[in-house]
This record gives C-alpha cells, sequence and structure tokens, in this order.
C-alpha cells in the first residue's frame, strides 16, 4: 500500500485500535524535517494581543530556528515579519538571555550591527551610505520580509508558508465551537515555562487525555470518577467529560464531586485543585463551593449543586464586573474541556477561566523541548495582573502538574528502549494521540498510525 493509502486507512480506523512508532518522537532526521514540512507550513499560536498594548508594542515567536518579530502596527492592526535584517542576516530583535520572548514598544527597529533601520510597516527607512549600492537597493530587497499573521481567540497567529489558507479556516471547527467562550476577553493569571528532556509530542500528550488521571493523579479519585473521550475533527481534537444524561453541564471543566454529599466532595476537590493545579478553577468558585455546605441542606442532588454552585458564582463575579459568557450545557457536552490545536497547542477552556499548553521542539535534539503552561481569567476592566514568563524548573511548578512532569523524560527513555514495539493509545479515551500523529504523517509523510492487528 501507498504511504498516503495507509494514512487514509489510518483516518478510518481513527476509531479502531492504531499503534504508532516512536520514529515521530525520537528520530533525529525526523526532527531535522519538522522545520521545514511542519512547523514552517501550520498556522502557529505566536502570543497574546494583550502583550501589544500600543502601536509599536512588539513580541518575537521564536520556533526552532526560525524567530518572527510581531508588530502592533494599529488599533486593530497587527502585523509579523521574518526577524532577520536584510543586509548582513543579524537577528534584528535579539531574546534576552534566559528570557522566553523579546516583548517591548520601538517606534523603530534599528539592527545593531550597522544600523539599517526599519519602521512598523517593515520598510527599511534609514541605510548608511545607501548610494554605495550604486542605485540598486529599493524597496523590496531592503524591507523585512512578511509572514502572515492573523488574530483569533486574543491570540497572534502566525503561518511561514507564504500560500498557507485562511488561519479561520485552519482552525475550523475548533474556532466555531470555541466562539462562545470568548476567550479573546481572557487575561494571563500565571504563565511559566521550561525545558524538558523530552519530544515536544511527549509533552504535549502528558496533557491531551484523561485516562492518565487514576495513575498519575490518584488523589482526584477521591472526588469522583471522571471518565472521559476524545474525538477527531480534521487537523485538531478535543477532549471532555461523560456526563450522565441529566448532568450535561458536568461534561465541562466545572465539574460537582461525586461521593455522598457532592456539596462536601465539590468544595474539596475545588481546594485541592486551586492549592495544589492553581488552574482550572477561580477564587470566586473556590469561595462559593465552601460556603456549598451552610447555602444547601443535605441531600441536595448532585446536579442542584452543580447548578447552584455555578450560578452563585457567576452572581457575584458578575457584581464585581466580571460576565462570564452564556454557553448552553447542550454546547459545553460538543465544546468539551480541551482543544488540541495542530500542531503544539492545546487550549483548556471554560466561561471562567483558561489553560493553555504549548510545546516547541528544541533545534538539533528530539529528545527535548520547550514546554510552557499560562492560565487564564476574567478580570474586571484593568483589573488584570502584571504577567510574564517565568522560567520555572519542574520541581517548583505546582504539584498536580509535577505528576505529569514526571512521566515525560521516562516515557522518551523508554521509547528508545530496543524492547519498545510502538504507542497503543486508548482508543476511546487517548484518541487525540491518533489524531496528532495522523495529521503529523500527512505533512511529515512518515509515520502515519496504524491499525493493531
Ligand atoms: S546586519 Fe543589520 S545592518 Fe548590517
Ligand atoms: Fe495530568
Amino acid at each position: 500500500m501507498t504511504e498516503m493509502g495507509k494514512i487514509i486507512e489510518a483516518a478510518d480506523e481513527l476509531e479502531a485500535p492504531v499503534t504508532i512508532g516512536a520514529e515521530a518522537y525520537i528520530s533525529a532526521d525526523y526532527a531535522r524535517d519538522e522545520r521545514d514540512l511542519l512547523f514552517r507550513k501550520t498556522w502557529l499560536q505566536a502570543g497574546r494581543l494583550e502583550d501589544l498594548p500600543e502601536v509599536g508594542s512588539f513580541m518575537t515567536f521564536d520556533l526552532l530556528e526560525d524567530s518572527i518579530l510581531v508588530v502592533r502596527t494599529g488599533a486593530d492592526e497587527v502585523k509579523a515579519y521574518w526577524n532577520v535584517c536584510p543586509h548582513r542576516g543579524r537577528r534584528l530583535v535579539d531574546t534576552p538571555a534566559g528570557r522566553r520572548n523579546a516583548r517591548g514598544r520601538k517606534m523603530n527597529f534599528v539592527c545593531g550591527f550597522h544600523g539599517w533601520t526599519f519602521n512598523h510597516a517593515g520598510a527599511c527607512t534609514y541605510i548608511q551610505d545607501k548610494e554605495h549600492w550604486q542605485g540598486q537597493l529599493d524597496d523590496e530587497n531592503t524591507a523585512l520580509g512578511p509572514v502572515q499573521c492573523d488574530t483569533w481567540g486574543g491570540w497572534v497567529w502566525i503561518n511561514m508558508d507564504p500560500k498557507a489558507g485562511s488561519l479561520r479556516d485552519y482552525l475550523e471547527p475548533a474556532a466555531s465551537l470555541l466562539d462562545p467562550y470568548q476567550l479573546q476577553n481572557m487575561r494571563y493569571r500565571w504563565r511559566k515555562w521550561v525545558k524538558f528532556d523530552c519530544n515536544w509530542k511527549v509533552a504535549l500528550e502528558a496533557f491531551n487525555e484523561t485516562y492518565h488521571v487514576p495513575g498519575t493523579h490518584p488523589e482526584f479519585m477521591a472526588f469522583g470518577d471522571f471518565p472521559g473521550w476524545a474525538h477527531n475533527h480534521g487537523l485538531h481534537s478535543n477532549i471532555g467529560y461523560d456526563a450522565p444524561k441529566d448532568m450535561e453541564e458536568n461534561s465541562g471543566k466545572l465539574r460537582v464531586g461525586t461521593g455522598d454529599d457532592a456539596r462536601i466532595s465539590t468544595a474539596q476537590m475545588q481546594n485541592y485543585t486551586w492549592a495544589a493545579a492553581n488552574t482550572n478553577t477561580t477564587q470566586t468558585m473556590v469561595d462559593v463551593a465552601n460556603a456549598l455546605v451552610d447555602e444547601l441542606p443535605e441531600g441536595t442532588p448532585p446536579a442542584e449543586v452543580l447548578g447552584y454552585w455555578i450560578q452563585r458564582s457567576r452572581e457575584i463575579d458578575a457584581a464585581r464586573g466580571v460576565v462570564w459568557p452564556v454557553v448552553p450545557s447542550s454546547h459545553t457536552a460538543k465544546a468539551g474541556t480541551a482543544w488540541q490545536i495542530f500542531p503544539n497547542f492545546q487550549i483548556g477552556h471554560a466561561v471562567n477561566n483558561m489553560l493553555c499548553y504549548m510545546a516547541r521542539p528544541v533545534p538539533g535534539n528530539p529528545d527535548q523541548c520547550y514546554f510552557e503552561a499560562a492560565v487564564f481569567e476574567l478580570y474586571p476592566e484593568g483589573g488584570a495582573p502584571e504577567t510574564d514568563w517565568e522560567y520555572t524548573e519542574a520541581q517548583d511548578w505546582p504539584p498536580v502538574l509535577q505528576q505529569d512532569f514526571a512521566n515525560m523524560a521516562a516515557v522518551q527513555q523508554g521509547m528508545k528502549s530496543g524492547g519498545f514495539r510502538g504507542t497503543q493509545p486508548n482508543p476511546y479515551r487517548e484518541r487525540a494521540i491518533p489524531s496528532l500523529h495522523m495529521n503529523l504523517a500527512k505533512f511529515m509523510g512518515t509515520s502515519a498510525p496504524h491499525k493493531l492487528k
């Protein structure tokens, strides 16, 4: 069978048990090809619009050997350029040592080597001794190279392929299913990054399924069993929780605890989540959860506990100017709790908070990646905290995330074992993994998932 035939067959079999070879995770040749075949062809999330508050605000986005300079050029306009000086190839804006990216505000970008100067439109406005080029320098060969750039969900997205189609088309159906959550209104609460000893896919795949919760986060099992599903949607995939018919809203991220008394288990789960993960909820929701036992009678059914908890939190937030979007529970059931945006970004959405992960490869090394997590919530107008990317060693992250991190380097090592036969993801709960690899195979031309038997 041809490679494309195998890929198509794999797509048909996404719901069937498949196996994925280790090549995509450990091969140096595969990792080298990812730059040209994957990352220079796909739309990539390059930063948040709130990091570009004024005209002239800029940020850099680095991926492998490429650096992209993103600049706010107008109230509603952002542009992106290759971050390289057209004179002798010096990177135009340096990423300060130890920082994830550069960020600031400039009226002009002046190259540090010979002083060529560029305006926000990417045009070169100053060249020392320009006449020495005998009239051969023009607007085109002196301008910064443009990179496709668009916005959605409050993020800036770039695509290094000038022939790439539109961002919106690329993001569907994720964009339409996530639009009701108004993610553009969320602001950072905290953001951290770190270098890990695993491939970027291993890092992302530690977060794109709920199958690992009993094994990796056994503490959560005290609050209930939360079986999850995963669905493929073309390039992307999403995951969510199975919920009983009368509690569709419980398929979202704001879930009620189980057990004898949902008032108590919800409060326990919220306190643990807030203290040990510092994400997936808000202070308002924790406070209201802690009051459930006083405000609701013993024996209140879980669906009513959930409804009261969410409604009360919504009211308290609205009174301080934090208005949650209204998303019907039937929509929550479809949108799930997290979207894996191909190839390297995950959006874990809710109506009042959000947790996102991105992983980027490290040049020349399939066994390492840069991993980052950003936690967002809704704030009153002007009330969002000032944050920046904090490089944080694994042992200094919230404990629940450390539990996830503890698997990563061990998976990378294990996949290199001569005795490893390829991954065998759970066809129902870990379907996001075959979805990623089926799509990777379309770009990379190798390593498509195959039927397990
Ligand atoms: S390399 Fe930029 S001015 Fe010479
Ligand atoms: Fe986890």
